[in-house]
C-alpha cells in the first residue's frame, strides 16, 4: 500500500524561464534569491532571472555564498534576511546544495527557534515558505522531491530531513542551463542519479515489474547519456535525458511501497560530511565495494538482473559470473567512462575516521537496515575496501 503525491509543478525545456516572474508573483512581491560561489552570474542565469523578477516587478532580496555540501551558518544567514525583510518567496537558482539550504530557509524562517533543531531535536515541520527552484545541474532530484541534505561541521554531521513542506511549489528545469557544468560535476551528478537507482533497486522489494523496468529504463539513460555529456556538453538531448531522470529518481515514483533504509548514500554522508567531497564522487567510489560486499545467494537474482536488462551481459546458466561481470560494468562506467577516481585514498582519504563514521552511518539502530543489514564493522569492510 502508498500514496503518491508530489505537489512541485514542473517547468520543463528551453524558454520556461520566462514564466518565472509571473509564478514567482503568483505567491507575493518580495522574494529571496539564494545562490551558490557564483555560477550563475558567469553563465548569465543570474542576469536572466532577475531581469524576469524585476519585469513582474518582484522585490529582489539576496543570498549567496551557499557552498557545496551546504552548511547550516550558511542557511542562519538566508533565515535572517527573511525575518527581516518578510519575504514572501524563496527561490533558489543552482544545484542540490543551493535547494537543500533554500528548503531549510525556507522552514527555518517561519520558526523561532534555530534552524538545526529540525533535525537534531526532531522538532516539527509546520509551515514554510513557498520555494521556487531554478535548476542548474542534473543530480540530486531535489527540484522534485520532499528531502534536503545539511552539514554542521561544529559535530561534523551532515543530515537529512524528509518533510512533504519541503517540496518547492515550482521547478524550473531547462536542461540548456547544464551546458556549463563541467566534465566533473556532470560525472558526480550522473553517479548521483544512478546511486538514487540503485538504492532503492538493489534493496528488498515486493515483486513490482513496472517499477523495476522502469528503473532499469532509468539507469539506461544515465549510462546512454552521461558520456555524451561529458563530450558534447552542449548536447541539448543529453542533457534533457539526465535532467529529467534525475528528478524522477528520486521523486518518490519509484518506491511503489517499497521504501526502505539506503545503504550508500548513509556510508556516503559521512565522507562529504567529515572530508567535504562531491557527494556523487564517493557514491562513485562507495558503490561497487557495496555491490561486491551484499553480492550473495539471496542477493543474486536482482544482481543477475540488472547485468541482463541493464548492461547487455548475455543471458547464461552462471548467474554468479554474470552478476560480477554487471558489477564490473558499473566500475568501468564510473572510474573509465566518467573518469572519475576509483579510491579513497586518491582523494586524500585515509582509515584514520572509519571507525567513528562508521558508527555514525548506522545511526540511533546501530545498524543500516538495508539490503544486507549492515552493522558498524561491515561499513568499516566497505571503507577499508574503497581505500
Ligand atoms: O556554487 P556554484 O558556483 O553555483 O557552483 C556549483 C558547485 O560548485 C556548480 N554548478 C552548479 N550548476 C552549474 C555549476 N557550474 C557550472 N554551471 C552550472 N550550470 O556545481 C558545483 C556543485 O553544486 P552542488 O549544488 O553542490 O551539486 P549537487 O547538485 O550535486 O548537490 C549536492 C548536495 O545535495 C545533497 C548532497 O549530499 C550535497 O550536499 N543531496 C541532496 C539530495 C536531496 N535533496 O534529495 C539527495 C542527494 O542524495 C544528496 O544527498
Ligand atoms: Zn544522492
Amino acid at each position: 500500500m502508498f500514496t503518491y503525491h508530489i505537489p512541485t509543478k514542473v517547468y520543463f525545456g528551453k524558454g520556461q524561464l520566462e514564466n518565472l516572474g509571473n509564478v514567482a508573483k503568483s505567491y507575493g512581491k518580495r522574494i529571496l534569491l539564494v545562490y551558490g560561489g557564483g555560477s550563475i552570474k558567469k553563465t548569465g542565469v543570474y542576469d536572466s532571472v532577475c531581469g524576469y523578477l524585476k519585469k513582474s516587478g518582484m522585490e529582489i532580496f539576496e543570498c549567496s555564498g551557499i557552498e557545496p555540501n551546504p552548511k547550516v551558518e550558511s542557511v542562519r544567514k538566508g533565515i535572517e534576511i527573511c525575518k527581516q525583510n518578510k519575504i514572501d518567496v524563496v527561490l533558489a537558482v543552482g544545484g542540490g546544495s543551493v535547494m537543500d539550504a533554500s528548503k531549510f530557509i525556507s522552514i527555518g524562517s517561519c520558526v523561532d527557534f534555530d534552524v538545526w533543531d529540525f533535525i537534531s531535536k526532531k522538532l516539527p515541520v509546520e509551515k514554510a515558505l513557498p520555494l521556487l527552484c531554478v535548476l542548474t545541474i542534473s543530480a540530486t532530484g531535489s527540484e522534485m522531491d520532499n528531502t534536503a541534505v545539511l552539514n554542521n561541521s561544529a559535530t561534523q554531521d551532515k543530515l537529512a530531513l524528509i518533510n512533504d513542506k519541503l517540496f518547492p511549489v515550482a521547478s524550473f528545469c531547462d536542461p540548456a542551463l547544464t551546458y556549463s557544468v563541467g566534465k566533473y560535476q556532470t560525472a558526480c551528478g550522473s553517479a548521483d542519479i544512478l546511486s538514487h537507482l540503485f538504492e532503492v533497486y538493489f534493496n528488498f522489494n515486493q515483486d513490482l515489474y513496472m517499477l523495476d523496468t522502469q528503473m532499469e529504463g532509468m539507469m539506461k539513460t544515465v549510462f546512454k547519456y552521461a558520456p555524451v555529456a561529458l563530450k558534447e556538453p552542449e548536447n541539448y538531448e543529453a542533457r534533457a535525458n539526465l535532467m529529467w531522470t534525475s528528478s524522477w529518481a528520486i521523486n518518490g515514483y519509484i518506491y511503489g511501497c517499497n521504501k526502505k533504509p539506503w545503504s550508500c548514500h548513509a556510508m556516503e554522508h559521512q565522507l562529504s560530511g567529515v572530508y567535504d567531497i562531491t557527494h556523487g564522487l564517493g557514491l562513485a567510489i562507495l558503490t561497487p565495494h557495496w555491490m561486491e560486499y551484499v553480492l550473495s545467494e539471496e542477493t543474486l537474482p536482482k544482481f543477475y538482473d540488472f547485468a541482463v536488462n541493464v548492461c547487455g551481459i548475455p543471458k547464461t546458466e552462471d548467474k554468479l559470473k554474470a552478476a560480477k561481470q554487471g558489477i564490473e560494468y558499473v566500475k568501468n562506467f564510473f572510474f573509465n567512462q566518467l573518469e572519475l577516481k576509483n579510491s579513497l585514498s586518491a582523494i586524500g582519504i585515509d582509515d584514520k575516521n572509519f571507525e567513528m563514521m562508521a558508527k555514525k552511518a548506522c545511526g540511533a539502530n546501530g545498524f543500516i537496515n538495508g539490503w544486507k543489514k549492515l552493522y558498524p564493522e561491515d561499513v568499516c569492510n566497505i571503507y577499508q575496501a574503497s581505500l
